[in-house]
């Protein structure tokens, strides 16, 4: 059963920017000897015919980064959430290669999920030119605008950095469980309004064709709190007619949350090179708006995998059939 949780949550992935950013374990340098392994790889990936989404483990083997991958997990899921591995030499890589390295590591960390209606497993992230208020299904990712806080469907995303934009574009993490502690302290009422439903647009992402949905941004289950952070789909339900208007305890609980967690951000450039591996119950992440390369060769490009994990954790039962999370919950009852 979902339970409402009132008390200060004691965990690793309770973080705040301050005092992270000048902790460096959450870099990781890939040592000659991986990358070697992972160019190797992808020769392997190559050779064994297979088309990027029918590539296993075998066909990209690292065994180079076992104990950097144990790393990993540990810290998604009982650690700080997140890692940058660092060093990537992308810019020796095609495209391609570079889908295959993304997907090779995702394979030996979890399992890759679709990551919208049309059952795509790699996007890339680019801006497209379009706008999310002018149209129905536009996401966020395919524009050039500053993305507000906001976590990914499935357990962990994966994003790797391929080019940089000319300027701005710069990554933002908080921890969802350090801005709930931080929000109970101050408004206890308003960690509990944030703890029930919210009507949330769906962006045309549901498999079951449903366009709204509704559930609360915080979920206390099995003695852990994972969040679902959609506050511009929040926003963007208010046209339906059938939606009621926010609260002005909601409207509150919103203005405070965003502030708590301008107060704990982390903010970094990712390099081209860059994989941020992050888990989607306990870290938001963001980003500033950029500005592009005139060369469409040259502009900002991330490639990006949605997963779910081996040793994922319980999930409340709201999650079932949701855009974001409901491939992860139908693993876990596999
Ligand atoms: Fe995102």
């Amino acid at each position: 059963m979902s339970d409402y949780v009132t008390q200060r949550i004691d965990d690793p992935a309770a973080w705040s920017g301050r005092a992270i950013r000048d902790r460096q374990d959450w870099i990781v340098d890939l040592s000659p000897d991986q990358i070697d392994a992972i160019v190797a790889a992808v020769r392997t990936a190559k050779d064994s015919g297979r088309n990027l989404f029918e590539l296993g483990r075998d066909e990209f083997p690292i065994s180079a980064l076992a104990a950097t991958i144990d790393d990993v997990h540990r810290a998604l899921e009982g650690g700080r959430g997140f890692t940058v591995l660092r060093g990537l030499p992308v810019a020796e890589m095609s495209e391609d290669d570079a889908k295959t390295v993304l997907w090779g590591l995702g394979r030996h960390i979890g399992t890759p999920e679709p990551q919208d209606g049309a059952g795509n497993l790699l996007h890339s992230v680019r801006d497209t030119g379009a706008r999310v208020e002018t149209t129905d299904n536009i996401r966020s990712f395919q524009t050039n605008d500053p993305q507000r806080f906001h976590n990914d469907g499935c357990d962990t995303f994966m994003l790797m950095c391929r080019q940089t934009a000319k300027s701005g574009g710069r990554s933002r993490l908080a921890s969802a469980v350090q801005i709930f502690n931080d929000i109970l302290a101050q408004r206890p009422d308003l960690a509990r309004v944030l703890q029930e439903d919210f009507h949330m647009d769906a962006r045309g992402q549901r498999p079951d064709g449903v366009t709204i949905q509704v559930m609360p941004i915080y979920h206390w289950f099995a003695e852990r709190l994972s969040i679902n952070l959609k506050l511009r789909y929040i926003h963007t339900a208010q046209r339906f007619d059938e939606v009621p208007p926010l609260s002005p305890a909601q409207k509150e609980a919103i203005a405070l949350f965003e502030k708590v967690a301008e107060e704990n951000v982390l903010e970094f450039d990712m390099q081209a090179g860059d994989v941020l591996i992050a888990n989607n119950y306990t870290i938001i992440h963001g980003r500033t708006g950029f500005e592009d390369w005139p060369d469409p060769d040259q502009r900002r490009h991330m490639l990006r995998l949605w997963l779910t994990l081996p040793e994922g954790r319980p999930l409340p039962p709201v999650f079932e059939g949701s855009r974001e999370f409901g491939a992860s919950f139908a693993r876990r009852m596999n």
